[in-house]
């Protein structure tokens, strides 16, 4: 498409409700910022439709945070992010103007879209169906609406003539307040039609403020857009709204999921942010908890209970229940848990198995390493087909630094044995069980390091205490 495209983000308000001690548009959503959602369905937008064009914030309170979370967060980008500056919240109009006053790429647009920083749910394929009713319809500008049974605090639309108007709760009369299908905030316009309409907007109305709503008139070329999905325009204004967006936000994201084949046992009570990706033939349990930069593939099984944070799965993988996974990976059809705990900077190979109670951090296993039971495996290196036994522990620790355990392929470790890093150990070796080694071993050698037993026949009877 041929158009140039402005996509502007109303985010100055103060967001006093949410009782936070942030501004508005630094509120948690999905475990990122409620201001991300609107700026990635703007720039999907373009990447989409081909468009030419920009971003544009308008901030004002926590202007400075906002704006470092910006730079933080989308450096890099094919589109320009612009930032405004409202100074005082005189109204959505009047943030507008700050927009044009400030980013004057706005005179190469042809049609400049208004959001919302506190409307998260909404994604570029809204943003696509409104632009495709801008112009087939051949309109000035649109409103995108839903009808919802309880308009209260939402301009109602307000149809006559050839257009529309809308009219603010607080200035609504009687009949115009039980209209239900209500203004969501955002718009598409054409921006010779915005920049015509927007300078003799005024702020005589009951709040004082000036309106963007005010562009819309029954007498000019414009239309209402009524979308059937109300859960898409949901605001966060309070902790509320917040958790019923999130709950929206999460909801949207696995249904499409499932469309492609992802199996939820009950996706009402299971926790996928939008950012996670999920394979084909996965079942999820519920009270899953899937969070960041998350990638799950195909055909694996993620159990009750278990957390997953900014960590790849391979192919046909099974979390067990209660497992704790954060920046690691799992290579395919590896098992962790139940009750497992992958800490930042495990990598598990392909057909491994972590068991229940087992604690892994900075590790790297590689294919088929067995670690089935209560262990602790920090800094290591282990390689392939080697078994761990039960209560296993590496001292990577001295108190001051962290050393390294390293453990060859096809080696066999006996239950509760220590390796008191740094130590080193070849392939095909073997440990006796309840060694504690701090010695290299080359490899295809064989250790014990335990205390030699002594039994003393009938001496027990001295140790045994009775209770009479
Ligand atoms: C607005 C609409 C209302 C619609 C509702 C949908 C107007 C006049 N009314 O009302 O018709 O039903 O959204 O949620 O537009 N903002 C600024 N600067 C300001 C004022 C607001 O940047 O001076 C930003 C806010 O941070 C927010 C957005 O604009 O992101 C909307 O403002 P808000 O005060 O929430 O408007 P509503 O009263 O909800
Ligand atoms: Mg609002």
């Amino acid at each position: 498409m041929s158009d140039n495209i402005g996509l502007v983000i109303l985010a100055a308000g103060a967001g006093t409700r949410l009782k936070l001690d942030l501004p508005k548009p630094l509120a948690p959503m999905c475990n990122q910022r409620l201001v991300s959602f609107p700026v990635q369905a703007a720039l999907n937008f373009l990447k989409v439709t081909g468009c030419n064009g920009h971003v544009g914030l308008v901030l004002g309170h926590g202007k400075e945070e906002v704006e470092s979370y910006l730079d933080q967060t989308f450096s890099n980008q094919q589109y320009p992010l612009f930032k405004a500056h409202q100074v005082e919240q005189k109204g959505t109009a009047d943030a507008v103007r700050a927009y044009l006053k400030d980013v004057s790429d706005h005179k190469k647009t042809d049609v400049i879209f208004i959001l919302c920083a506190d409307t998260p749910v909404i994604s570029e394929e809204e943003l696509q169906l409104l632009y495709l009713a801008l112009k087939d319809n051949g309109l000035d500008a649109v409103a995108a609406t839903f009808e919802t049974p309880n308009p209260k605090g939402y301009g109602r639309i307000v149809k006559g003539g050839k257009g529309f108007k809308i009219v603010e709760e607080k200035d609504a009369n009687e009949e115009q307040r039980k209209i239900t299908e209500v203004n969501s905030g955002l718009y598409a316009i054409k921006t010779s039609y915005l920049l015509d309409r927007i300078s003799n907007i005024n702020d005589n109305n009951k709040s004082g403020e000036f309106y963007l709503t005010d562009i819309f008139s029954e007498d000019a070329n414009v239309a209402p857009v009524l979308f059937e999905d109300e859960s898409l325009f949901i605001g966060v204004n309070d902790l509320a709204q917040l958790q019923t967006a999130e709950r929206n936000l999460r909801w949207k994201h696995m249904r499409k999921l499932r469309d492609e084949g992802v199996r939820f046992i009950d996706l009402s009570h299971t926790y996928i942010d939008p950012s996670v990706e999920i394979g084909s033939g996965t079942v999820v349990y519920p009270n899953v908890f899937a969070e960041g930069k998350t990638v799950i593939g195909k055909n694996c099984v993620i159990e009750p209970g278990s957390i997953i944070r900014n960590s790849i799965l391979e192919d046909e993988v099974e979390i067990k229940a209660y497992s704790h996974l954060e920046e690691s990976v799992v290579r395919k059809a590896a098992d962790i848990g139940p009750y497992g705990r992958l800490r930042p900077g495990s990598d598990i190979g392909s057909h491994a198995k972590i068991g229940n109670f087992v604690e892994v951090k900075k590790s790297i296993l590689e294919e088929g390493v067995k670690v089935s039971h209560l262990s602790y495996v920090g800094d290591a290196e282990i390689g392939e087909n080697t078994n761990i036994g039960c209560g296993f522990i590496t001292c990577n620790y001295d108190g001051a630094q962290k050393h390294k355990t390293k453990i060859g392929k096809n080696s066999f470790i006996g239950s509760d044995s220590q390796m008191i890093a740094p130590v080193e150990l070849g392939d095909s070796c073997y440990v006796a069980s309840g060694s504690t080694i701090n010695q290299n071993m080359p490899g295809g050698s064989f250790a014990i390091a335990r205390a030699k037993q002594v039994t003393k026949e009938n001496m027990a009877k001295r140790f045994i205490k009775s209770k009479s």
